[in-house]
């Protein structure tokens, strides 16, 4: 359904068909808010047969796998539709490109920057300001991460619908101003080293050289591993809210939420004043109240306006008739071929769709990646300045070889302009 206020689209409908039947789409919105808009939340099988829908809605659990105009394992999440777009639901995505493409263009840059949520923005912004040639590289549709979520370009809005947008705006207003060079759209796959960063940028595999490298990827929320949780029809809390928020939709017309913390609160609300019906919060924390004092007291001095704004969200469902459940827990979501709704430890809870949060992780990948890298140029220098190192099953791009080759000598490309510690020289 979509969400009625906040914003309007921008322009008029056009019509894409998926798996052969027409449906409506606006310009600028994801193929996932397309579809959730239309109500469909299956868009393809496991091995096993069983049906899958999107989750996280933030590219990360590849469960949106669809394919687009012939082009297999499209993340309907982060692809922007299009008028006469033939998307597919797709079994099992077997057919995925074992390796990426050799890099064709590579770039230079004093600071690359990958993820342009708050962290990434502020950064960039501070940087081209003081003179840095900045690039940022995000994978999403819009700079603006998971905190700002900015509007996506299928809405308009003549006035910015709460702070939380406005302070977004003015982010990427002045990292835009500063001369950052912003490029969405732009999947950061491997970090062979500080100094040699690859990513696709428009469907072109390209690979960065920066002098120095901030990682401001952010986090993912974790999933819930309960009876039902690969079911279409359950999703991450942030992957509804930014449905709700971005593209002002939602997957279904009556709703459960079910975690911990204030998001919950907020998107529930945010869905409420949208139109959707919201059936319970199930919210895993003890009613705040005399006996928690102490955690009230710790709270409110640090941070007081999250606070108030946390009491003003309880009250407004509390109002409108949404039942918390405090202290509750989600068991197993109900539902065979999609999700029906949600058992707690007290109740259950019929729903066309269930939506969990209990807690992120952080997106520490590329930072991991770029670890292992620095140990095997550390590694390749403590053995002889031929630069030389013994990575049998990787090769020049440092990728993995299906088969491990027998062990030899191998020449370090990466090795180059690297210290004994991995640091970059250059
Ligand atoms: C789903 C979700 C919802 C959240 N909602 C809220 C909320 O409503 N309110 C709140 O206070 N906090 C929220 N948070 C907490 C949030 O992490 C912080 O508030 C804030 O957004 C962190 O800012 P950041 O810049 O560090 O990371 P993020 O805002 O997460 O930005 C990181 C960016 O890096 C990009 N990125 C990551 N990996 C790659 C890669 N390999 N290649 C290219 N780009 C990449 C991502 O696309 C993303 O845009 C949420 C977190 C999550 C995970
Ligand atoms: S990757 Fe698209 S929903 Fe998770």
């Amino acid at each position: 359904m979509r969400l009625r206020g906040g914003a309007r689209p921008a322009a008029a409908p056009v019509r894409v068909r998926f798996d052969g039947q027409e449906i409506e789409a606006l310009p600028g919105e994801s193929i996932a808010a397309t579809l959730a808009a239309a109500g469909i939340v299956a868009v393809r099988s496991a091995r096993s047969g069983a049906p899958r829908g999107p989750f996280c809605g933030m590219g990360v659990c590849f469960d949106c796998l669809v394919s687009v105009d012939g082009r297999p394992s499209q993340r309907a999440c982060l692809t922007k539709i299009e008028a006469g777009m033939d998307v597919r639901s797709q079994p099992s995505p077997r057919n995925v490109a074992a390796e990426p493409p050799a890099p064709t263009r590579e770039e230079s840059c004093d600071v690359l920057v990958v993820g342009a949520g708050p962290a990434g923005l502020t950064a960039a912004r501070d940087l081209a300001r003081a003179g840095a040639r900045t690039i940022v590289l995000d994978e999403r549709l819009d700079p603006g991460g998971q905190y700002f979520k900015p509007l996506a370009a299928s809405q308009a809005s003549a006035a910015m619908p709460d702070r939380q947008f406005r302070a977004g705006a003015t982010l990427r207003r002045e990292a835009a101003d500063s001369g950052a060079e912003i490029v969405t759209g732009a999947t950061v796959w491997a970090a062979f080293g500080a100094g040699e960063i690859a990513a696709i940028v428009g469907g072109d595999s390209t690979l960065f050289r920066p002098r120095r490298l901030l990682l401001a990827t952010g986090a993912y929320e974790q999933a819930a591993p309960i009876p039902g949780w690969t079911l279409p029809g359950v999703m991450t809390v942030g992957g509804l809210q930014g449905l709700a928020r971005s593209y002002r939709v939602a997957p279904g017309q009556r709703i459960v939420i079910a975690g911990n913390g204030p998001l919950c609160l907020q998107t529930a609300v945010e869905l409420l004043d949208g139109g959707a019906e919201i059936a319970a919060v199930v919210e895993a924390a003890p009613r705040p109240g005399l006996a928690q004092w102490r955690d009230l007291l710790r709270s409110g001095l640090a941070a007081p306006s999250l606070m108030l704004d946390g009491a003003r969200l309880v009250r407004k469902l509390e109002h409108a008739g949404v039942p918390i459940l405090w202290g509750d827990r989600a068991i197993t979501i109900l539902g065979s071929e999609r999700a029906e709704g949600l058992q707690t430890r007290s109740r259950r809870i019929d729903a066309d769709i269930v939506a969990l949060g209990y807690g992120f992780a952080s997106s520490s990948e590329l930072a991991r990646a770029r670890m292992r890298a620095s140990l095997r140029r550390a590694w390749c220098w403590q053995h002889g300045d031929r630069r030389r190192c013994r990575w049998p099953h990787l090769d020049s791009r440092g990728l993995r070889h299906r088969r491990r080759r027998p062990l030899r000598w191998r020449p370090c490309r990466a090795g180059r302009g690297y210290d004994r510690r991995g640091r970059n020289r250059q």
